[in-house]
């Protein structure tokens, strides 16, 4: 098994909302954490079926080009009454012709179909975030660490923190939607601190345990 013992770390995402998250997690390891952004990276195209394939797309291309050990993070949002769309295509309903996202757009779209299939009680709108972390190195032997967290769609969306869905997505057992919640709220975590409660924060207190010796 490889080491990360140089604590350099490629974090292999573009996405504004899911860096900051990293670099929240990350800040108490003393990682020396860049992005593919900052190494000037391409976004390579996701073409993998399911989280585990497109999560190694992206921390491979970034591990290949760069020489270092590589963490990506892809992630969605299944909504039962929609067959566990939209998942991997969750930030695909983001997109608009010209290319932009937006995700006031993708929530909306999310509730015009859950609408359509009368999924309008509470009990019909349950739905869970999925995040899978894969650490890659150059020579391509790979990681996969996954978080998960039930919860329900709300609708009108509440709260203007967090990014993408967060507005629409109440975690069970809370009174918050994430678009409610604090980062610290919402990651619900840091070294030496029971559970997390994002699928982020749980998948990366995985990677934390199995990789950087916390518990
Ligand atoms: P991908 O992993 O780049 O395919 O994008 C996943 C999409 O899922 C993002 O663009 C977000 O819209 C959504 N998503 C993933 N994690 C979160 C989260 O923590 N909050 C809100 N939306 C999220």
């Amino acid at each position: 098994m490889h080491s990360l013992n140089g604590r350099k770390i490629v974090v292999a995402s573009h996405n504004a909302g899911k860096l900051r998250e990293f670099s929240d997690l990350m800040a108490p390891f003393g990682f020396e954490a860049k992005s593919a952004k900052d190494y000037g990276l391409p976004e390579p195209e996701e073409t993998g079926a399911t989280f585990e394939e497109n999560a190694y797309i992206k921390a491979f291309a970034a591990a290949r080009a760069t020489g270092l050990p590589a963490l990506s993070d892809d992630s969605g949002l299944c909504v039962d009454a929609l067959d566990g769309a939209p998942g991997v295509y969750t930030a695909n309903w983001a997109e608009k012709e010209d290319g932009s996202r937006d995700f006031g757009m993708a929530m909306q779209r999310t509730e015009v179909a859950m609408q359509q299939v009368g999924a309008t009680e509470p009990a019909q709108r349950s739905g869970r975030f999925v995040a899978v972390i894969c650490l890659a190195f150059p020579d391509g032997e790979a990681e996969y660490y996954r978080g998960e967290v039930e919860g329900r769609l709300v609708w009108p969306p509440r709260g203007d923190l967090g990014f993408g869905y967060d507005p629409v997505f109440l975690p069970g057992g809370h009174d918050k939607t994430f678009g409610e919640m604090s980062a610290q709220e919402k990651h619900g975590w840091k070294p030496g601190e029971p559970d997390a409660l994002s699928h982020r924060a749980r998948a990366f207190q995985k990677f934390a345990e199995a990789r950087l010796g916390t518990e």
